[in-house]
């Protein structure tokens, strides 16, 4: 029925109008919403115009759409996008974070209530989820991802897809609370090289297909309405001109129909980038490369229709590449009623309310990590008589704490953890102190000297630290990710006092805390915690939420290490653990080649065993079978606590190398203090298969490791089977 609609209005469309569906603009702002400018209001008005980004309010979308409905020759409805990344008014913690809490089901339901919050004010797209894998922790966009690894990338991808769009059909896309998804940035944005945004991605395509490619395939098959092309090239060829992956692999292979954006002006950049002559060329390499819209860049409204008059560009292809955007609009439902999204009083019903705000506190204490705690430090409970030092540059802040990307909420109005934890403590036994002792950047004899009388008074320090929002997030890359000196001194001033040190640390990124690891009591890593990020954050220390995040990426010793991830391969000369000052070995000779902080680890307030892994049958077949894992977690503790149970497997030959070990499934288990349950894996054949040195993906026979474990570096339970 879609397509009928779509064909019947596409057979009444010029080139013209066809290739202006191909065409987004972005808004210009004044002080109070969205203004048109002067630029593309003519273009609305002659109905070439298929999406405006950037538009904002319910009167403010109104009115655009107004002018594209009434004004144009066929009245086709504007598509409004947005980056909703990490919640629209109510901000959640940054995905990176999120991503920590291994809890799919959260991370659904935040990004479904992003969607509700800008569905409600109009928007119907957003620019998420991004779904690049992160390995170096210089690269600032590492904080909008889900970290290092495929696997749980890939469950992630689907998860908020599904938050989104409401489910994979496109069927819930007609409901008024849903947006369009996009996956990005296709593909292997979060391989440039040295961390430096927009550069280049050298990499082979075993290692794009087996660790890149998978959460955006993932994405692809949980329905994901469009994709974003990324900025890079990848071995030679910018994505946003590579027919290769934008159509072989992502409509061939993927069976992908939805379209293709660019990003920002990424065809533009094909010229600097040197395999474009100028603009019209560009236009024409990414049109035919697969890439259905321009965002921003003017390219294909400017030059396609002469290009198609060239013959350098089909009018089958632009064709497709409008049906593809009509027929969401479709699915949305603007085609029924371009206006339906726009009711004033559902976006003021609809944003901030006390159940997202919950939502939103939960989800930051399910974020937080646990690195260490020294000494039952944490938690500091409500009925404990004691004076807390609360300091640092981020105690008393509530700018930094929704990180980038943080939509339209007021950043002013995030809950500061001076303010959570004087909530917390009001009525108890608690005292608390402040004083600030450094800005992020900066402070002075004095301002330590205040911060270290507060610790004196006290029993506990608890130190806010870290990064400002704008060190991570596009184009904000570091070369060094130590907390900065005058934090640091601040930190070595207070651990001279010898009171118990308990360091928040609030970052995009994982960064260096090799000297707060040695130093400091207990280290809590709070990433941007969003709206609710003091309450949040209390809880964790009051022990009213036991920590149960564990990372979705590693922490290096340093940055010489990175990059840096779990699942590397073995080399011929791999170093014993145990011993690595080995000469002649793959190793360092200053630094141990293990991450300070591993993928998959994280503390709790209790304690936790996992016994009796058992296999059902010691052999599957390479194709349509399946294994299955038990095994019996414990909580051996004297709290209640939840328990990330990770299934590793190790492919031990293989026709190409394969990693020493892959994350295959976990489990976020709750347990009560002393409850021991049986948790249940299964592997099959999918699962062990990866691209060959054939490049087909394959389960390839013969043996494999397996363990059931805490975390990526724990090799307590190991089991073997085989492959036949
Ligand atoms: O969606 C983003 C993208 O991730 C980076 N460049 C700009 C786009 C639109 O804001």
């Amino acid at each position: 029925e879609v397509e009928r609609r779509v064909d019947s209005v596409l057979k009444l469309m010029t080139l013209e109008e066809k290739i202006g569906q191909l065409t987004q603009f972005s808004a210009n702002w004044s002080i109070t919403g969205p203004v048109m400018s002067d630029d593309f209001q003519p273009y609305l008005e002659q109905g070439l115009v298929g999406s405006i980004f950037n538009a904002t309010s319910v009167e403010g979308i109104r009115r655009m759409q107004q002018v594209a409905v009434e004004s144009s020759r066929l009245g086709i409805p504007i598509l409004f996008g947005q980056d909703v990344i990490h919640g629209y008014r109510t901000i959640f913690p940054i995905p990176l974070a999120e991503a920590c809490s291994w809890d799919l089901e959260m991370m659904r339901r935040t990004a479904e209530i992003a969607a509700i919050e800008a569905a409600s004010d109009g928007i119907n797209w957003t620019f998420a989820p991004m779904v690049d894998i992160a390995r170096d922790a210089r690269w600032g966009r590492v904080m909008e991802g889900a970290g290092e690894d495929p696997y749980l990338g890939s469950k992630v991808a689907e998860a908020r897809v599904i938050g989104f769009q409401g489910g994979g059909d496109g069927k819930a896309l007609g409901e008024l609370q849903t947006v369009l998804a996009t996956g990005k940035h296709l593909a292997a944005y979060g391989a440039a090289e040295s961390g430096r945004d927009y550069n280049t991605a050298e990499l082979s395509e075993h290692t794009l297909r087996n660790v890149y490619l998978p959460p955006y395939e993932a994405a692809a098959k949980a329905g994901v309405a469009t994709f974003m092309a990324s900025f890079n090239d990848i071995n030679g060829v910018p994505a946003t001109a590579n027919r290769w992956l934008l159509t072989e692999i992502l409509r061939g292979e993927w069976g992908f129909n939805g379209f293709v954006v660019s990003d920002y002006t990424g065809i533009n950049e094909l010229v600097p980038h040197g395999v474009a002559e100028e603009e019209k060329h560009a236009a024409e390499l990414a049109l035919n490369a697969g890439v259905d819209m321009d965002m921003t860049g003017a390219t294909y409204i400017k030059y396609l229709k002469q290009s198609v008059e060239e013959g350098k560009v089909s009018e089958k292809n632009i064709d497709n590449a409008a049906r593809r955007i009509l027929e969401m609009k479709f699915l949305l439902g603007l085609f029924y009623d371009p206006y339906r999204y726009l009711d004033e009083e559902r976006a003021k019903r609809n944003t901030l309310t006390p159940e997202f705000l919950e939502t939103a506190r939960k989800a930051v204490a399910a974020s937080v990590v646990l690195l260490k705690n020294d000494n039952g430090v944490l938690p500091i409970g409500r009925e404990r008589a004691v004076t807390l030092a609360l300091v640092g540059p981020l105690m008393n802040d509530s700018v930094n704490l929704n990180g980038e990307w943080a939509g339209l909420a007021d950043r002013n109005k995030s809950i500061p953890i001076l303010q959570g934890l004087t909530e917390k403590y009001r009525g108890s036994s608690v005292r608390l102190l402040y004083a600030e002792g450094a800005s992020l950047t900066e402070t002075s004899p004095a301002k330590i000297a205040e911060a270290v009388a507060a610790a004196r008074r006290a029993d506990i320090v608890i130190a806010a630290v870290g990064e400002s929002y704008h060190w991570s997030g596009e184009a904000a890359v570091r070369t060094d990710i130590r907390l900065p000196e005058a934090q640091r001194q601040l930190l070595e001033a207070l651990k001279a006092t010898g009171k118990p040190i308990v360091l928040v640390n609030l970052s995009g990124r994982p960064l260096d805390l090799s000297r707060e690891d040695e130093t400091m009591d207990a280290i809590l890593q709070a990433w941007f915690p969003g709206t609710q990020g003091g309450h949040g954050i209390a809880d964790v220390i009051a022990g009213d939420y036991n920590p149960s995040a564990r990372l979705a990426i590693s922490f290096p010793r340093n940055i010489g290490q990175l990059p840096i991830y779990y699942n590397r391969k073995s080399t011929g000369r791999p170093v014993d653990l145990n011993d690595e000052r080995v000469d002649y070995r793959s190793s360092y000779l200053d630094c141990s080649i293990t991450p300070l902080y591993p993928f998959g680890y994280g503390l709790s307030y209790t304690t936790f065993t996992i016994s009796d892994v058992k296999l059902d049958k010691p052999s599957m077949k390479a194709e349509g079978d399946r294994i299955t894992v038990t095994a019996t977690v414990a909580n051996s503790g004297d709290r209640e606590g939840e328990m990330v149970v990770q299934l590793y497997v190790r492919d031990l030959i293989g026709s190409t190398t394969r990693p020493v070990k892959e994350l295959k499934g976990f489990r976020k288990v709750p347990l009560k203090a002393g409850e021991s349950r049986e948790v249940t894996f299964e592997i099959n054949s999918d699962d062990l298969a990866f691209y060959g040195s054939d490049m087909r993906k394959k389960c390839e026979p013969g043996e494999f490791k397996l363990w059931v474990a805490q975390s990526s570096d724990d090799n307590g339970l190991e089991a073997q089977f085989s492959v036949e």
